[in-house]
């Protein structure tokens, strides 16, 4: 049987990361419309407000089937959502976890994915069974690759053809952080 996984709600300098409620649909609307977000995650691509909940309903499954944490990435002051940070569990079996993020377009270059992701992290290596995190980067994304490395990541290689995005197959960077050595 899966054991349910409880969210903490995580403090950094300028975000909380915490649970998605259904206040959190005006970020989800917005990130429907961005170029990118709906390509590499499950935010439906222009979607409608049923797609948007049911996004947030996905959230909340990872955590009750164990698949991994799905954070609200929140201004701290305003407590208004800005965007989303993962940590996935798929393949904790091995000691590995994975991070993923995204800022929706109105809100990015304020640092808070530079923050989010610091504060995912310095989490993420305390949780039970990460022996490493791991996080895909296009190499055009420089935004995303600076907001790895300033989070302790380290650039490993070019994964050639790793994965599809939309209808192309795309070379992604591979960073991780091993706790033990980074
Ligand atoms: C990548 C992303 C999360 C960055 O969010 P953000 O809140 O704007 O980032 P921050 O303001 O915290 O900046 C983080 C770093 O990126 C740099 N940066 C931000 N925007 C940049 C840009 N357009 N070009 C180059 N660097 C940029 C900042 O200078 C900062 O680097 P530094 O700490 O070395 O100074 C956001 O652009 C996004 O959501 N993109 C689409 C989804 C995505 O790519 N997710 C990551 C998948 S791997």
């Amino acid at each position: 049987m899966t054991t349910p996984l409880v969210l903490p709600t995580l403090l950094g300098r300028s975000v909380r990361l915490r649970a998605f409620t259904v206040a959190d649909l005006p970020v989800v609307r917005e990130a429907t419309t961005d170029p990118v977000i709906p390509l590499i995650t499950s935010v439906p691509a222009r979607g409608d407000d049923d797609a948007c909940r049911a996004f947030l309903a996905r959230q909340a499954d990872r955590l009750a089937t164990g698949a991994g944490y799905a954070f609200a990435v929140a201004e701290l002051a305003s407590d208004r959502s800005v965007g989303h940070a993962y940590l996935g569990l798929r393949d904790l079996d091995h000691g590995r976890a994975t991070v993923g993020y995204w800022i929706a377009g109105s809100h990015r270059g304020r640092g808070f994915a530079r923050d989010a992701v610091r504060t995912l992290v310095r989490w993420a290596v305390t949780v039970p069974g990460v022996a490493r995190l791991e996080l895909y980067v296009e190499p055009w994304n420089v935004a995303s690759a600076r907001t790895a490395v300033g989070a302790g990541f380290v650039r490993e290689g070019l994964l050639r053809s790793w994965q599809a995005v939309g209808d192309e197959r795309r070379d992604m960077d591979m960073y991780a952080l091993v706790p033990a050595q980074d």
